[in-house]
């Protein structure tokens, strides 16, 4: 659906040039929820402004749904841009404007005859639960309505694409829950491709499917959301891991420790089998466990489990290659003392 070539923006300040998005390449397919993460200033508004032309690549390509945007101009690009809509962390609603009128606002720069127009508004207001909300201004309105009127906004023409720049970032978290439950529906029943960046590990975890990791203008790190969270490669992707489960060991713990510190990975099926009190029976090795989780991620199981295990160096060395042989991943973080 967006295939992202070699894309670069740079921009040009009185202090010298800016490299905003250094040589991005990254393809998204129709129906993903695709999240881009990285911190303050990695890149992530310009990549996707660039990918509705809100800013211009300074090179490379972008096609969306087949068309080239860079080399559309005019009209033909304005008729290419309604099919992406966007939403923001700030909501950007008109205040002298109701909620219905801000929807409408929408249809009426396409040109949507009014008939239709009403219709149309009234079930984008169903869609995202507000139609009590039809002629409310939006300073009545909580932050996520706010939001749930910019999304039905950014719908009001059919858009296949729906990008979201932070669009959770001022929300509390139970109201963050309910908008990625809503963007979700949105992808699910209306198959929306949907772009959404964030600085939230937990965003990503709880709707994309794929995901690219952005430092300094460049995607460091790219792949499906569950395999970064089993296998991450970037000390940047492990950091973001450690916000959503962290299995740091703290120090006087770890220094209570004799044994070896283990940390154990389970991808899919296994991940419930209990291969670790398996393994504990199988040999003459004693399990610490320091921690242990099972997350879900797109509702398949990943198992992380740290340990300290007690045991003659021998037995232990055939537990962790038993384990490892029941496909789990074993990480040493801190050798017997
Ligand atoms: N209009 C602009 N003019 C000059 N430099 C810019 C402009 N917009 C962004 N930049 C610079 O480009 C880089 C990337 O900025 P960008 O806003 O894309 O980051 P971000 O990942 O979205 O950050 P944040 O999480 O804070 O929103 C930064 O160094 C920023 O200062
Ligand atoms: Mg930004």
């Amino acid at each position: 659906m967006i295939q992202i070539q070699n894309l670069s923006k740079i921009y040009k300040t009185k202090n010298g040039e800016v490299n905003g998005v250094d040589n991005v390449t990254l393809s998204i397919e129709k129906g993903e929820i695709y999240g881009i993460v990285g911190y303050s200033g990695a890149g992530k508004s310009s990549l996707l402004r660039c990918i509705n032309l809100l800013e211009r690549p300074t090179s490379g390509h972008l096609t969306v749904d087949g068309k080239d945007l860079t080399l559309l101009r005019g009209e033909d690009l304005r008729l290419a841009r309604l099919k992406i809509g966007m939403i923001f962390q700030h909501f950007y609603l008109i205040s002298q404007k109701t909620v219905y009128e801000n929807i409408a606002f929408a249809l009426k720069a396409a040109k949507v005859p009014s008939k239709e127009m009403s219709i149309r508004v009234e079930n984008l207001l169903e869609m995202v639960g507000l139609a009590d909300k039809r002629d409310v201004y939006p300073s009545q309105l909580s932050g996520g309505q706010k939001q749930r009127v910019a999304i039905a906004r950014a719908l009001a023409n059919n858009p296949k694409v729906l990008l979201c720049d932070e669009a959770t970032s001022a929300l509390d978290p139970t109201t963050t829950k309910s908008i990625l439950n809503l963007l979700k529906k949105i992808n699910q029943e209306l198959n929306i491709t949907i772009v959404l960046i964030t600085h939230e590990m937990n965003v990503v975890k709880e709707i994309c499917n794929r995901m690219a990791i952005m430092q300094d203008g460049r995607v460091i790190e790219e792949g499906a959301v569950y395999n970064i969270f089993a296998r991450p490669k970037t000390d940047l992707a492990k950091e973001f891991i450690a916000s959503v489960v962290n299995f740091d060991v703290p120090d006087t713990i770890a220094k209570s420790c004799t044994g070896p510190i283990v940390k154990v990975t389970f991808r899919g099926k296994v991940a419930g089998e209990g291969v670790i009190s398996d393994t504990l029976q199988q040999f003459q090795v004693k399990g610490n466990f320091l921690h242990g989780s099972i997350e879900y991620i797109q509702e398949l199981p990943l198992g992380i489990f740290v340990m300290e295990l007690k045991g003659e160096e021998d037995e232990i060395k055939r537990a962790l290659s038993y384990i490892k042989e029941r496909d789990a991943q074993v990480e040493v973080l801190q050798d017997a003392i």
